[in-house]
């Protein structure tokens, strides 16, 4: 049985596969193939924040293979407080064939997991959010043909999605360059882990936007405060003012360019309007590629 935590827990040679079988999945729902190879199994979501990508992909995605969900609000359901995190899991992984978690700590996913007998997947910590990644990766191969070679600027705070979409890029082949201010940038424990488990992966950490995007093919950004740091966002806003992904930025990237978003976005705040409604943006094809690579995955873990 595997679990879906980390992207730093999964090989190359896995994502490849994995995202292969999610664009297989996409072309065959564009031609009306809905086949339920998971007929009758049943996803269990916990999440302790709000969701809207993460929650109806994955509740989606089990119903398009045939499958059922189930949805259970963190907070409502007291996971770690009504009772412990290992009773929670030893209990809920009998009754489904494998749980989501969205969790403050990552350490609640990774207790979860190491009591569970069925295999969870990890929708958004204060970690990492690889689900996202795998998404990204996806709308990156549709976008460029070939994730390899490839050159991601990650502009703004070096978070959860930024850490998931490191290493994927690492993983793929493709130069990541993180451009923070000081003191936002990968904390040394993930950097140590990091070259560790992808020692061929080109991670840069060069702070200025305006240089890091000269040659850019994948402009990201996401929010300054994350969910759990809205007592940061004033400070954040403050600290982050000149990371704002804008035209006036997007004149220095060179033409093909694109620009990538997790979402939500804070308009107007880490990306303008102009920029996230722009020709250049794929914020929402992406957005929808959440759905097929979730898939590819739940058909990997479940069969
Ligand atoms: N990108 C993402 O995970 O979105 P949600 O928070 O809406 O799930
Ligand atoms: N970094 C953001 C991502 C939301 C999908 C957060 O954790 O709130």
């Amino acid at each position: 049985m595997r679990h879906f935590l980390d992207l730093l827990d999964v090989s190359r040679d896995e994502i490849v596969h994995l995202l292969h079988e999610a664009a297989e999945l996409k072309a065959g729902q564009e031609r009306g193939q809905r086949k339920p190879v998971l007929l009758g199994r049943v996803l269990g979501l916990v999440f302790e924040k709000p969701s809207l990508r993460t929650r109806v992909s994955f509740q989606t995605a089990i119903a398009q293979l045939g499958g059922a969900s189930v949805f259970l609000p963190g907070n409502e359901t007291g996971l770690g407080s009504r009772e412990s995190v290992p009773d929670f899991a030893r209990t809920m992984s009998q009754y489904v064939d494998a749980v989501v978690l969205r969790t403050f700590s990552h350490q609640t996913i990774e207790t979860f997991a190491a009591h569970a007998t069925c295999p969870v997947i990890n929708g958004l910590s204060d970690y990492s959010h690889p689900c996202q990644a795998l998404g990204d990766l996806l709308t990156m191969q549709e976008v460029f043909g070939d994730v390899a070679g490839r050159t991601v600027v990650f502009v703004g705070d070096g978070n959860n999605v930024a850490r998931s979409l490191a290493v994927g890029c690492g993983k793929l082949g493709a130069k990541f360059i993180l451009a923070a201010p000081a003191g936002y940038g990968f904390d040394e424990p993930f950097l140590r882990v990091y070259r560790q488990q992808v020692p061929q992966g080109e991670l840069l950490m060069n702070g200025e936007p305006a240089h890091a995007v000269a040659k850019a093919d994948v402009i990201y950004t996401d929010v300054w405060a994350s969910m759990g740091q809205e007592a940061e966002r004033d400070e954040r806003r403050r600290q982050f003012a000149s990371y704002q992904v804008n035209g006036a930025l997007m004149a220095l990237a060179p033409k093909h360019a694109r620009v990538m978003h997790c979402l939500p976005a804070h308009r107007e705040e880490e990306v303008t309007s102009e920029v996230l409604d722009g020709d250049r943006s794929v914020v929402f094809q992406q957005a929808g590629n959440r759905m097929h690579a979730q898939k590819a995955l739940l058909k990997w873990l479940l069969t």
